[in-house]
């Protein structure tokens, strides 16, 4: 998105933005991947799909697409007839919390040859045109502190970070703390073990 709000005519025919169908599924598992792919990328530590999900991926965004509380799109090249982005918002409803229901944005991918030409701005904003329809007023999104592109793109339409997620490796964490590392018992061994030992060595692992 122009900082402005316009758009450069010439790239808004280029590409459509429309909602994602079952003919979009081969080239949506594909963008996941990608994006799974570049968050390794940025040098982030955080949890990812691990490669046996991603057979699962179809199933996934079928299920997405036909879910009513969730718009997936894509943005199709015109002249190449390829899909080269995709966004999703996912409405969450917490009966317990104030507000009752969010929109969150996720999923956002670009191919690398079709960046800086407005395309996530354009998702994002037609994203934005169906939480407003479902009357969602509060919206959030993810995105890897280290991701530079992610966080002006959000930072541009009006998202301020407010939570921090830190992540560690355990035994990182009891170096620093100063704790004795124990060895794990392996499952196997465990299973084999009486329940009195099960809850003996889980508590000295714990
Ligand atoms: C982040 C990403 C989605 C941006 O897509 P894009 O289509 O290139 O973004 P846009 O062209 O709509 O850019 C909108 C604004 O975001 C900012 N921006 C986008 N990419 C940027 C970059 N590499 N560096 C700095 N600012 C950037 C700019 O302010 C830009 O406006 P401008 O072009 O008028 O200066 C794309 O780089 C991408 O797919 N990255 C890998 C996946 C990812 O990080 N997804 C986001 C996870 S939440």
């Amino acid at each position: 998105m122009r900082p402005n709000g316009t758009e450069a005519s010439a790239e808004t025919t280029r590409y459509h933005v429309q909602a994602a169908t079952s003919d979009d599924l081969a080239a949506l598992v594909q963008m996941q991947m990608a994006l799974q792919e570049s968050m390794g990328g940025v040098g982030a530590n955080m949890l990812h799909l691990g490669r046996r999900s991603t057979v699962r991926l179809v199933d996934h965004y079928q299920r997405q697409i036909a879910d009513d509380q969730t718009r997936v799109l894509v943005a199709c090249d015109v002249p190449s007839a390829e899909v080269v982005a995709m966004g999703s918002g996912r409405i969450w409803v917490h009966a317990e919390y104030v507000p009752a229901r969010s929109g969150e944005l996720v999923d956002i991918w670009v191919d690398p040859d079709h960046r800086r030409r407005g395309l996530a701005g354009r998702i994002a904003r037609r994203l934005v045109r169906f939480f407003r329809a479902r009357r969602v007023e509060f919206l959030s999104v993810n995105y890897v502190s280290s991701n530079a592109a992610a966080e002006a793109l959000w930072k541009g339409i009006g998202f301020h970070p407010t939570l921090i997620t830190a992540t560690a490796e355990r035994r990182t964490v009891e170096a620093f703390a100063g704790m004795e590392t124990q060895r794990i018992v392996p499952v196997g061994y465990r299973a084999a073990m009486g329940d009195e030992q099960v809850r003996a060595s889980l508590n000295l692992l714990g």
